[in-house]
């Protein structure tokens, strides 16, 4: 499952990445938020964060004005590498060198296209599995 999530600032252009989820196939579930009236992005980042961490979703969307805000607030989850993406090369690096578990975007920055095309990059690619990869993950994660 995909857990997503968003602000006002995000809430348009999480409604297109939710339909392009529907049109794939992919089971997701929206934390909110529901309608464009301004509210506080550490809630729905947070929301998304914890569903990815506790296991019950695979990896997660965030969707702030920048992306910054929002996935700020994800990366203070243990066990979350939120990354923000502006750019398909980013989107799957990240994957394939990071293990990145949440996506984050911003809205104002990019265009809906190129949202689809960095999501559609970060679900597809897949960790490189590397060792050297492993052992930065690994020190990312230590106290
Ligand atoms: C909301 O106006 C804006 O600050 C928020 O969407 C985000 O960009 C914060 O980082």
């Amino acid at each position: 499952m995909i857990a997503i999530g968003s602000d006002h600032g995000g809430f348009e252009l999480k409604e297109k990445v939710i339909a392009h989820l529907k049109e794939r196939g992919l089971e997701y579930k929206d934390f909110g938020t529901y309608e464009k009236k301004s509210c506080d992005y550490p809630v729905y980042g947070r929301a998304v964060a914890k569903s990815v961490a506790s296991g019950e979703s695979e990896k997660g969307i965030v969707i702030c004005t920048t992306g910054l805000g929002i996935s700020m607030t994800a990366n203070k989850e243990k066990g979350i590498r939120c990354a923000v993406c502006a750019d398909t090369v980013s989107a799957q690096l990240t994957r394939l060198h990071n293990d990145a578990n949440v996506l984050s975007m911003g809205a104002g920055i990019i265009g809906e296209n190129l949202a689809i095309s960095i999501v559609d990059t970060f679900l597809d690619t897949e960790f490189s599995g590397d060792e050297r990869h492993m052992r930065r993950i690994r020190l990312i994660e230590e106290e």
